[in-house]
């Protein structure tokens, strides 16, 4: 079968990047959108570039010019958003209501995939205030999708092991502890740490593939499931020492939102859903929502557990052994 045309939007970003290497190691022709309000930003130009020359074509578009829009999204059988959405960093995920009007209008796509990577929004109905509102946004770029009849793949990537393994889910750090952990709850909460490449390579592997036309794909290999305990104990066996642990009862974490900012108090809730209501693991999949791992069994390698996990961890250890012995 005749591989698919790509167009990356974000494809700068964090996950977008990934993305963009995954279609080019896949053989699909990719294309990138260059936005000129990248400005003076050298590292993004730079990041285009190194796209182009490992093979990949930048479109110039903006989002405040449907036409360059159009024009970037008739050269594609696919497009891929990455756009952003986290508050912390980065969040306009509406502005990708503009994408679904250009694609719209150029009519030509097979299948579009909205920036989700995350938690399944269509789950989260219930989900808290303010945190809800990365899902709600997500759910009207659905609705406007599926308003316009555009055939769609969902990706539902979880935790992305960069943000949640390597600092053994501590909030607002990235690096993992060397003495004293928090955990949530009893700690033994089911949880889904995906390596973003994987994320990357899954989802490319979605884009041809029938059996992930308008449905929600979960990527959630069973070696990639575990508790915050369970984390913790692969990092205390790499550093050869037991953490200090306290425990954070579900009151406590939601009182610690009082007096945060927003993008903080949408951060807690995140963690709230995750990690004491299981929402990433508390549900099978089926018919509608399919799993990765078993569409693409040839890729376990890539994701058993101790490799994602010390993928993320890997650029850690050395820090943490020298600062032990010091
Ligand atoms: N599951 C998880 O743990 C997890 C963690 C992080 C993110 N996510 C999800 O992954 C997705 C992507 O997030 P990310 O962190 O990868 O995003 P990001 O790196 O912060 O940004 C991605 C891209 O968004 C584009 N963008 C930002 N502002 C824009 C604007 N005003 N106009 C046009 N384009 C704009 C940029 O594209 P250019 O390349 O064109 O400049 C940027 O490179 C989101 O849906 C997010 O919710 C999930």
């Amino acid at each position: 079968m005749e591989k698919s045309k790509v167009l990356v939007v974000g494809g700068s970003g964090y996950i977008g990047r990934r993305i963009v290497k995954a279609s080019l190691a896949e053989g699909h022709e990719t294309y990138v959108l260059q936005r000129p309000e990248i400005g003076l930003d050298i590292d993004k130009l730079q990041t285009l570039l190194s796209f182009k020359k490992h093979g990949a074509r930048l479109v110039e578009a903006s989002f405040s010019d449907h036409r360059s829009l159009v024009h970037a999204v008739k050269l594609a059988d696919v497009v891929i958003c990455a756009m952003s959405g986290v508050h912390f960093r980065s969040h306009n995920l509406l502005l990708q209501l503009k994408l679904v009007d250009a694609i719209k209008d150029a009519g030509n796509v097979k299948r579009f995939l909205p920036s989700e990577f995350g938690t399944d929004p269509a789950r989260m109905r219930d989900a808290m205030e303010p945190g809800r509102v990365s899902f709600d946004e997500k759910m009207i770029v659905r609705k406007a999708i599926e308003d316009a009849n555009i055939p769609f793949t969902y990706i539902s990537a979880n935790c992305f092991a960069g943000y949640f393994a390597g600092n053994l889910s501590q909030m607002g750090t990235l690096l993992p502890p060397k003495d004293k952990v928090l955990i949530y709850g009893d700690g033994n909460v089911k949880v889904v740490y995906m390596d973003e490449d994987d994320i990357a390579t899954y989802t490319i592997k979605t884009i041809d593939d029938p059996r992930t036309l308008n449905k929600t794909v979960y990527l959630r290999p069973r070696e990639n499931i575990l508790t915050q305990t369970e984390l913790i104990e692969i990092w205390e066996k790499l550093i050869l020492k037991k953490l200090d642990k306290s425990f954070l009862s579900k009151q406590d974490l939601l009182s610690s939102m009082e007096g945060l900012d927003y993008a903080s108090q949408v951060g807690v809730c995140h963690y709230y859903h995750i990690f004491y209501e299981g929402c990433l693991t508390n549900f099978e999949t089926g018919e509608e929502r399919v799993e990765a791992s078993e569409l693409y069994p040839e890729m376990p390698s890539f994701c058993l557990r101790n490799d994602t996990v010390a993928a993320s961890f890997r650029h850690h250890v050395d820090g943490a052994f020298s600062s032990s012995a010091s």
